[in-house]
């Protein structure tokens, strides 16, 4: 299927490792020039070059800090100044804390709304109106099954997911009439870069060993096995083309069919 990508232009967010990373590949491979942010600018800009030798497309690297509403503007701005156009807006850099009520800080709830939720709302907020005045757009926001699929250790990435689910929908409502369509990725489980530092916090939140730790995720996902970046990137490109524009306000799960429930270990004790 051709997915009519090529000429198209796109930000992507967290462009520089783990599954933003391999979405700005993924639209670079269908011709699309990309502008991607991070805040450690020697890995941003290692990764610009690595996409654009291995794809001949145009790819700037923008350090930002999405944290910071004016590290968001000047992303969009100079994205759009270096690209033309803001065809696509993908939305993906933002971690949660994970952990428990009775350990989570005032701090890390802060902290989890701040990036994740806050972050993709920054950053909307800048790219719409080019959206609007260029005459339409697409928005995929990489968010998370957390949000769905309740777990009481990742109750802070589960109320960010939530609010960015809830405002998925919400503007798929608001800018359908600008020629606007948004949609959203749940990833369950990735293997990323970040992967070994959430299953540490795993075992320290359930009292477990790492190694136990390390099981339960796959042994939660009938496909017994968590998610490559390049699974999550190909349904995100798939979803970010005009093929899928119509699938305005969808979310769809990309967890290869994750029971939560089957994670935890308070039944076990
Ligand atoms: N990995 C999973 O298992 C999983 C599961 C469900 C959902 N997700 C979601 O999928 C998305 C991507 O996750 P990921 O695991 O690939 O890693 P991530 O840690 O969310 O993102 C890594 C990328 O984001 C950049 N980044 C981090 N903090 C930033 C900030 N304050 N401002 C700008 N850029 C920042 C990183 O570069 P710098 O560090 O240089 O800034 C890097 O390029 C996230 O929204 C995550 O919540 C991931």
């Amino acid at each position: 299927m051709d997915l009519q990508l090529e000429g198209k232009t796109a930000l992507v967010t967290g462009g520089s490792e783990g599954i933003g990373k391999a979405i700005a590949f993924g639209l670079a491979r269908e011709g699309v020039d990309v502008a991607i942010c991070g805040r450690r600018v020697d890995v941003l800009e290692a990764t610009a070059k690595e996409i654009a030798d291995a794809t001949g497309r145009k790819v700037v690297a923008i350090p930002a800090d999405l944290t910071k509403d004016e590290d968001a503007k000047a992303f969009v701005t100079k994205g759009h100044e270096a690209l033309g156009r803001v065809d696509i807006m993908v939305n993906n850099a933002g971690s949660a804390p994970g952990g428990v009520i009775e350990t989570l800080t005032e701090e890390q709830w802060a902290q989890a709304l701040q990036l994740k939720f806050m972050g993709y709302v920054r950053c909307l907020r800048y790219a719409l109106p080019i959206m609007v005045k260029q005459g339409g757009g697409r928005v995929v926001n990489l968010i998370g099954n957390d949000g769905v699929k309740p777990s009481y250790w990742e109750i802070a990435p589960g109320a960010a997911n939530a609010a960015g689910q809830n405002l998925t929908k919400s503007l798929a409502g608001q800018y359908g009439k600008y020629g606007i369509s948004l949609a959203a990725v749940n990833p369950g489980p990735v293997r990323t870069e970040r992967w070994a530092g959430l299953v540490k916090a795993m075992s320290r939140d359930m009292n477990i060993s790492l190694e136990d730790a390390d099981k339960l995720a796959p042994s939660s996902i009938p496909l017994g096995r968590i998610a490559e970046t390049e699974e999550v990137a190909d349904l995100v490109v798939m979803l970010a083309s005009p093929r899928a524009f119509f699938a305005n306000g969808t979310m769809i799960e990309v967890d290869g069919g994750q029971d939560k429930a089957l994670m935890d270990r308070s039944r076990d004790r």
